[in-house]
């Protein structure tokens, strides 16, 4: 991009860069990123076209469009993303939070209204934004998240810190349940809620670049059929569900119907719920355990 003097001037360079990109919202998406990395609200950009610009915001603006123009997803280049009305850290680390993931919190809340304690895992947590929605909104409740990546852990406990809500999340790192297993926590959660790895091998090859290069594959890869995390957690959830402990989890196109035939939870659970997205894609399975 050649040098800039003014904000218009800069503003029209990173939309021609976006549009050449293909990037299907140039004009927002350059405002957006001009607000941030200029620190300046929409409202002086468009009042102030010809402001003169700092240069070493100018580099910054400029190093931020680029890494849009290379199909980095804009929440990583923004480093945030919102989520059931919070604002969450987002680095490539972490998968970005999806508007559909939301659904898990309402379930969750409504599932847990009348508990007057409840003690929540939240597994696979990556930016927190299951865990530190639910401490948001059930203020009573003991919330212990988990991960196989030390990485995400950080970022979700950064979140938890600016999102006030630090001191009611314990982080555990480790593979889904076996390192909680032999704690004293056996027996008493109340519920488990878990967005895991879904994507099947076959629907890995068909997936948008901006997902497949920059989002971690660990968040993503659920092996061949997308459910090999979820029939490991089935087995392993009712050593740690209380009595009547419940799961509430996030599945595929397709998924829903597989994972409430699986004998893990034919033979444990009864089905409480299956809830359709926007899309009308069954995307949340809640169960409950039950005593044979
Ligand atoms: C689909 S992402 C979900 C992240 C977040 N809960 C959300 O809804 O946006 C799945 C997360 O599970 C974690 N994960 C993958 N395999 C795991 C395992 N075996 N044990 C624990 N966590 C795992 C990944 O690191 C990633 O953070």
């Amino acid at each position: 991009m050649p040098p800039f003097t003014s904000y218009s001037q800069l503003y029209r360079g990173a939309v021609e860069m976006l549009t050449h990109a293909g990037i299907s919202n140039p004009r927002h998406e350059a405002l957006w990123i001009l607000e941030y990395a200029l620190g300046v609200t929409r409202l002086e950009l468009h009042t102030n076209p010809d402001a003169p610009l700092d240069a070493e915001k100018c580099r910054r603006a400029v190093s931020l469009f680029h890494r849009r123009a290379l199909r980095e997803p804009i929440q990583y280049v923004l480093g945030t993303q919102e989520f059931f009305g919070l604002d969450f850290i987002v680095r490539p680390e972490v998968l970005i939070p999806r508007p559909e993931t939301e659904l898990l919190v309402e379930e969750t809340i409504t599932l847990l209204r009348s508990e007057t304690r409840p003690v929540i895992l939240d597994v696979g947590t990556g930016s927190g934004c299951l865990a530190i929605s639910l401490a948001v909104h059930l203020p009573r409740a003991m919330i212990i998240a988990s991960d196989r990546s030390v990485a995400a852990l950080h970022i979700a406990r950064l979140n938890a810190m600016r999102l006030g809500v630090s001191q009611r999340i314990l982080w555990v790192a480790g593979d889904l349940l076996a390192h909680l297993l032999s704690g004293n926590l056996a027996g008493k959660v109340t519920a488990i809620i878990a967005n895991l790895p879904y994507i099947s091998h076959e629907e890995w090859d068909h997936l948008s670049p901006d997902v497949k290069d920059f989002e971690p594959r660990l968040a993503l890869d659920g092996g061949p059929d997308g459910l090999d995390l979820y029939r490991r957690l089935l087995r392993e959830a009712p050593g740690l569900l209380s009595s009547e402990g419940c799961m509430v989890m996030e599945v595929g196109i397709g998924q829903a119907d597989l994972l409430c035939r699986e004998p893990s939870v034919t033979h444990a659970f009864k089905i409480l719920k299956v809830r359709p997205d926007l899309q009308g894609i069954p995307r949340v399975v809640c169960v409950q355990r039950h005593l044979a």
